[in-house]
């Protein structure tokens, strides 16, 4: 180590595998990598396990029945052909086998079934549907499929003598030497060490901060997109942000936040009115509320904006019966789900990322990304429903495997000025209010060129005015509005260079009312 690393840091650790990120994608990556007899360390700012987005998920995944091909045109049908056909393949002929060695063999999980006997290849299990897919492929658990399989495995691997999980543990930077990445900066209660690593995965999740209503959990601040795009590394598509189109609002008055109305309740039949009563999905799509997702959130905004109100009936089905969780969930929060659940579009998923090829391998040597951070080329302009955590999955298990062959090294690591993790009074609340605003009001679901202009202008500022701070503060905040700042910029960078509206990027003419700077 150099003198500078000696008088900035107390201690360094060094590890074969570093995973920044404890969803399904990063535990996947350690498992890929462990099996390989490496030493893999997972870095995770969740105090888990609902820190991880995977833990949200409802819904399900996704998995081949008897037309695997059928399962690819789903998907790039539902990403309106801009889709990576290989990438595709790679998602849809790894399903099968990842989920059975994975999910079934290694940790056990209960998919439901339909009560009888269940056979080794699974023929009885309770296929969910879900929008755009063709067939019902679906597998889950209630609607409790991400928690129902994320507990487990952050169990399995706890008691794995390979893997150390590091919680509350947020990386803050990449140590990038000469081209190639070594490792990151990483904090835990204000003290930051540098972690070496011969290779680094990246599966940090989304950028639900960067919305005022968003699907994910809190802290969902973009850090692996910023982290590989300021180290160098290539993003991809970062203006397909996708927005759920059946999510309960919240009341920010009683400080109770959004939940989503998982899609397999549409699929089991349930239908969306509006504040006259009226069906009008089959005016807009002829799969109506089963139409691709960036149709249906579209179609409910318009809706709201044009009638007040759009509410989801389940009245056609056995609501508390095939969702339990959602009928209790609804019955905590007061809401009266037989006179129908009152629902709106709130962010989702990003579908773009850090650039990866088939082995989730970034274009900087030894840095690997999966996830929702990642752009495998699987979800093109708009995702096919439950194929999240199978992408997770597969990708996590193969960049695990291919970022086992490497030692860690110690090399110089980034300067600190100063060692005070104190922020000024309000500074990340009041930069995250106006980072927020302007992405809500310019960078949603419709976007036009002059708010796109308007929208990189005020996060120019914004992210000029974090950097200012950046490395004379540790403070984990400062670092997470850096990261949201950057992730923003390139979301409405991307969106501001693509003329094509395709997906759930969607360019209208016409500029928002309001002004968010
Ligand atoms: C849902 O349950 O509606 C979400 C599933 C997904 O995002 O794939």
């Amino acid at each position: 180590m150099s003198e500078q690393q000696l008088e900035d840091y107390d201690d360094y650790r060094t590890t074969d595998v570093l995973v920044v990120g404890s969803g399904i994608a990063g535990l996947a990556a350690a498992l890929g990598a462990a099996r390989e007899g490496c030493d893999v360390t997972v870095a995770t700012k969740a105090t888990r396990p609902e820190g991880a987005s995977s833990w949200w998920a409802q819904g399900g995944i996704a998995v081949s029945r008897d037309d695997p091909e059928q399962f690819k045109d789903d998907i790039l049908t539902a990403s309106a052909d801009t889709a990576d056909p290989d990438a595709v393949d790679v998602l849809v002929d790894g399903a099968n086998d990842a989920v059975s060695d994975v999910l079934v063999d290694t940790l056990g999980v209960d998919f439901d079934t339909n009560g009888g006997a269940e056979t080794a290849d699974g023929d009885d299990w309770d296929f969910g549907r879900e929008a755009a897919h063709d067939e019902p492929r679906i597998l889950h658990v209630d609607a409790s499929t991400g928690k129902a399989i994320h507990v487990p495995f952050l169990n399995y691997l706890d008691d794995h003598d390979d893997v150390t999980v590091r919680d509350d543990t947020a990386a803050l930077e990449l140590v990038s030497h000469e081209g190639r990445v070594h490792g990151a900066l990483l904090e835990h209660e204000d003290e930051v060490t540098p972690t070496f690593a011969g290779a680094t995965v990246l599966a940090t999740g989304g950028i639900g901060d960067l919305y005022s209503r968003s699907t994910n959990p809190d802290g969902s601040t973009g850090d692996g997109v910023a982290m590989a795009a300021l180290a160098g590394a290539d993003v991809a598509d970062m203006e397909y942000v996708q927005f759920h189109p059946t999510v309960y609002p919240g009341s920010d008055a009683e400080g109770d936040g959004p939940f989503l109305v998982s899609e397999a309740v549409r699929g089991e039949g349930a239908r969306l009115l509006n504040a006259a009563g009226e069906r009008f999905m089959p005016e807009y799509h002829d799969d109506a509320e089963l139409a691709p997702r960036d149709v249906v959130a579209r179609a409910v905004q318009t809706e709201i904006d044009a009638t007040g109100e759009v509410v989801l009936d389940v009245s056609p089905l056995d609501f508390e019966g095939e969702f339990p969780g959602l009928a209790a969930k609804c019955d905590e929060r007061g809401v009266d789900w037989e006179s129908g659940i009152p629902v709106g579009p709130a962010e989702h998923f990003l579908c773009g990322g850090v650039d990866v090829d088939t082995r989730g391998r970034t274009s900087l040597d030894r840095l690997y990304a999966v996830g929702e951070c990642s752009r495998t080329g699987v979800h093109g302009a708009n995702r096919l429903a439950s194929t999240s955590l199978l992408e997770g999955l597969v990708w996590g298990l193969r960049a695990g495997e291919d970022a086992s062959d490497y030692d860690p090294e110690v090399v110089e690591a980034p300067e600190l000025l100063d060692r005070d993790p104190a922020l000024p009074d309000n500074f990340a609340r009041e930069k995250f209010h106006r980072l927020r605003r302007t992405m809500d009001e310019y960078v949603g679901l419709r976007r036009s060129p002059d708010d796109l202009g308007r929208a990189q202008a005020v996060l120019r500022r914004l992210k000029g005015e974090v950097d200012a701070y950046v490395r004379t503060r540790t403070a984990r905040s400062l670092y997470e509005l850096r990261h949201a700042s950057v992730t923003a910029l390139l979301v409405t960078r991307a969106a501001a260079e693509n003329g094509e509206s395709v997906g759930t990027h969607n360019l209208v003419e016409e500029p928002a009312k309001t002004q968010a700077d």
